[in-house]
């Protein structure tokens, strides 16, 4: 029978997203988790150490599209629900190579409903109505705002406009249609864009952090007037947590931090706490770095959530201001500098000649 006590299953939980997750899971619930990631090079075990040895947490390395591990995952641990964070999530890298994305972020996902749907016709209807799919996605779904638009509501359409916004857009289609013909007990978050510790530096804040530290140039896409809605990740993470306990089946919530920055702005922001925080550095002022480069195709202008709906019904607020955010997160990276380069070893050097090169 399940009951709270019973594990969940979480996919990608070695990820930025996925980690803050599995460890606010453990500090806040405590509950048995099973954690599948392929360990791709945005998996990184090391972030989970202060869990590792949790007798109620179990790592399992392998992909969510082997049918046979998801099905075999299943039986042996009866998880009362699945919180599927695994993606490829980094655009450029969908522009690159698209195939990945469909094959994880589309496949992947159907995978994921077709063996949880088996699984649950073998519950009791007891069972079946504790179990929660809960499908975690992006506001880029919802494509491109201009600068007076509204922000995006739970049901406004979808227009994704990049790779990697498709990809997240086709998933979220198929478990809305898995709720709708089997009665599959789906919750669906779209989400802002994240920062905060952890985060691999591909993406835009670590990126420029990692290159003003050692006085390279900050690669700023067309004019930096895109406007993103920033989230620090340990308020997404409890969000995810909330909407798995409080969360309808059959809805979707969207999940922001009110925070909307144009680019230009938030690289400024970066710079001036890097000047704070190393007043010896040979590269203050570190703005003096800011390059304009070659734009990314389809650049999505404007992002901003509303996160109305989820405030209301789940009872969740962000915590952290950019400002407070930010300055965390710029000081654990100072701390951690064993753990960015690490990760900045390898396949990471090969990336930033293909997306950086031709600029
Ligand atoms: P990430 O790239 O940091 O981590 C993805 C994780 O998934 C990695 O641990 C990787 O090893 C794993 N993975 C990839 N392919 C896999 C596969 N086939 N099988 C099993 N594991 C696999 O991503 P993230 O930034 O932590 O994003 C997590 C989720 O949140 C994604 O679904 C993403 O679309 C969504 N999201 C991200 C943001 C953001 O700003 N980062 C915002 C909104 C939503
Ligand atoms: O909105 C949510 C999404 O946010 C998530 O679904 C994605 O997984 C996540 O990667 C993120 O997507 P973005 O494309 O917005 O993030 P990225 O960090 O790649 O870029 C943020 C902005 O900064 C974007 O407008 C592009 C710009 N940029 C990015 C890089 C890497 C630059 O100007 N220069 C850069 O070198």
């Amino acid at each position: 029978m399940l009951t709270n006590e019973s594990p969940i299953l979480v996919t990608g939980g070695a990820g930025f997203i996925g980690s803050h997750f599995v460890l606010d899971w453990f500090a806040e619930v405590g509950t048995p988790l099973v954690n599948l990631d392929k360990l791709t090079y945005a998996g990184n075990l090391r972030n989970l150490q202060p869990i590792a040895d949790n007798p109620g947490y179990h790592f399992v390395r392998g992909d969510i599209q082997d049918r046979a591990l998801v099905d075999k995952l299943l039986a042996e641990f009866s998880p009362r629900a699945i919180v599927h964070l695994a993606a490829e999530s980094h655009v450029d890298r969908s522009l690159v190579g698209p195939g990945d994305f469909l094959a994880t972020n589309i496949n992947g996902t159907f995978v994921l409903l077709e063996a949880a749907r088996a699984y649950l016709d073998k519950l009791d209807a007891e069972d079946r109505a504790r179990f929660r799919f809960l499908h975690v996605s992006t506001d880029e779904v919802f494509g491109s705002l201009k600068p007076g638009d509204a922000p995006f509501e739970e049901h406004f359409a979808f227009k994704p406009n990049s790779p990697y916004a498709a990809s997240k857009a086709s998933s979220d289609l198929l478990v809305r249609a898995w709720g709708k013909s089997y009665g599959f007990p789906a919750i669906v978050t779209n989400c802002s864009n994240n920062y905060g510790p952890l985060q691999f530096p591909e993406k835009l804040l670590p990126l420029v952090l990692d290159r003003a530290l050692h006085g390279k140039p900050l690669p700023i896409y067309g004019d930096g007037m895109q406007v993103r809605d920033w989230l620090y990740v340990g308020d997404h993470a409890a969000a995810l947590r909330v909407a798995l306990e409080k969360g309808v089946p059959g809805q979707t919530y969207n999940i922001g931090g009110w925070n909307e920055q144009a680019n230009l702005d938030t690289v400024q922001m970066l710079c001036a706490l890097l000047d704070e925080f190393l007043p010896d550095s040979p590269h203050r002022p570190h703005a003096q770095l800011l390059t304009y480069v070659t734009d990314r195709p389809g650049h999505d202008r404007r992002y901003a959530i509303n996160a109305t709906k989820a405030e209301r019904e789940l009872g969740w607020k962000p915590k952290e201001t950019f400002a407070t955010g930010l300055r965390k997160t710029v000081r654990w990276y100072l701390d951690n500098q064993a753990w960015v380069q690490e990760v900045t070893s390898g396949e990471y050097l090969k990336w930033m000649d293909t997306n950086y090169g031709a600029r």
